[in-house]
């Protein structure tokens, strides 16, 4: 318990708890507690070259910042609202370390300052771990596209089956989305990556502090120009909460189909045991709890990015307690997708890919209807008469619940004479999947490259991670 409050000097009264229960923060940015460190260590220094402190006195300040740290590491934070926060926290417990010494430490720094760099500091190592989780998920994917690079299965639009595809390309547009993902998140780094230390509490600090070289200690590449919006400025969290946001979503679309793929109308996919649950009542269910769970925690980081637009919404500068509000949705955020990326890439290395069910899929549904319109184009017909020739060939098809293939070529000839013996191996769903050779499209050989190049890409992405 804190008896006196380190700002306790204008006020008369101490403060109700119903207060301190309220506006505390350090039941969560005690998460900061390394960060308010390391920020604190080169705070410190930066002080020494402003002649503040002398040398032994910034000696003596670090090494006990560095025991406040490891205290902290070993036996954590007490969940005590009288301290306010993680930053009252780390001085008041390197003053009862160091002494009054301790107290020099906060000389021309304020905690806006120094809670923005934080926050940057935490969100700037977060990143890194996301976008290594983000790599391991998309390794996955190539693993399971490069195990069936041939497998065919319906392409569908608005649910319906299409047209053919291979489920490596299905596989590819899920590892394009993340890299897209992994590319905002590099962007939103730019932001972050920038040091608000020094702007004090919203005017800058009257000591002759270096701030060039507080960026250089922190491994800032650049220093803020306004120290009113270095303050007031939390877009940096709002990118990264609209990334992970966009994350989550892209996310849910692939734990949708994993869960409608696991049913056993599709049956295109056995999860594997130990990454799905059973029913408490039903003993014959196996549930697809995981891609369940990660497409609804999407509607939660969704919500943090708007909490947190809507609590800034209208704040006039600089600062302002509203901006407390940023950690929990930051965190809650960071926290989601970590947990939910760690064991999505296991569900997709272990889910078992029923080839077959996928095959026969693609052989129902005229899916070489566009196949077969686009021969008679290429016979002659204008798109406009072969897309009709074919509906009235699919309708036929529907009424006698057969596929295309199946009638004879007399048959097809009724239709059009346009046909000709060469119709049924163009409708083969290998024919059909490979004329589809245009760039970007699911023609096995541009498949093939498309897995090779996604592999080169993923490799180099991890080396620079
Ligand atoms: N706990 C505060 C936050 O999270 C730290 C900054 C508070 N600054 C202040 N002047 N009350 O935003």
């Amino acid at each position: 318990m804190v008896e006196k409050k380190p700002w306790s000097g204008r006020f008369e009264a101490p403060t109700d708890r119903r207060v301190e229960d309220f506006t505390a923060s350090l039941a969560f940015d005690r998460r900061l507690a390394r960060y308010d460190i390391e920020g604190s260590i080169a705070w410190a220094r930066g002080l020494q070259k402003a002649g503040v402190l002398t040398p032994e006195e910034t000696e003596k300040i670090v090494r006990g910042l560095e025991e406040v740290g490891r205290e902290i590491e070993r036996e954590g934070v007490p969940d005590d609202p009288s301290f306010e926060d993680i930053h009252m926290y780390v001085e008041r417990r390197l003053i009862e370390r160091i002494g009054t010494l301790g107290g020099k430490l906060h000389t021309g720094r304020s905690r806006n300052d120094q809670v923005a760099l934080d926050l940057r500091l935490y969100l700037r190592a977060e990143i890194g771990a996301l976008r290594r989780l983000l790599h391991g998920v998309q390794e996955a994917l190539l693993t399971l596209a490069e195990a069936h690079p041939e497998a065919i299965l319906p392409g569908y639009t608005h649910l319906q089956r299409a047209q053919p595809i291979l489920f490596a390309h299905h596989c590819l547009a899920y590892v394009e989305m993340f890299e897209r993902d992994a590319a905002r998140l590099t962007d939103c780094l730019g932001r972050v990556d920038v040091l608000p230390l020094g702007s004090g509490a919203l005017a800058g600090t009257t000591f002759a502090v270096d701030r060039e070289y507080l960026a250089h200690l922190l491994n800032f590449p650049a220093v803020s120009r306004n120290s009113l919006d270095a303050v007031a400025d939390r877009d940096f969290a709002l990118e990264f909460l609209a990334a992970a946001a966009v994350t989550m979503v892209h996310v849910s679309r692939l734990a949708e189909e994993i869960t409608l793929w696991a049913s056993s109308e599709f049956g295109f996919v056995e999860l594997p045991d130990a990454f799905a649950t059973g029913s408490s009542m039903m003993p014959q269910k196996k549930n697809p709890d995981v891609a369940e769970l990660a497409r609804g925690k999407a509607g939660r980081v969704v919500g943090d990015l708007v909490a947190l637009l809507v609590a800034l919404k209208g704040l006039p500068l600089a600062y302002n307690r509203d901006m407390q509000e940023d950690k929990e949705r930051v965190f809650d955020a960071a926290d989601t997708l970590a947990a939910t990326l760690a064991v999505l890439a296991p569900l997709l290395t272990g889910m078992q890919v029923r080839t077959d069910r996928m095959r026969a899929a693609a052989e129902e549904g005229l899916l070489d209807a566009t196949d077969l319109a686009d021969y008679l184009v290429a016979k002659g017909l204008p798109f406009r008469q072969a897309h009709e020739v074919v509906g009235q060939i699919a309708k036929r098809c529907l009424a006698e619940k057969k596929r295309i293939a199946e009638l004879p070529l007399e048959a097809l000839r009724a239709f059009s004479p346009y046909f000709g013996e060469d119709v049924h191996s163009f409708l083969r769903l290998e024919a059909c999947v490979d004329r589809r050779l245009s760039p970007g499209g699911t023609a096995r050989a541009r498949v093939r490259e498309a897995l090779a190049e996604a592999r080169a890409r993923l490799r180099a992405a991890r080396k620079g991670a």
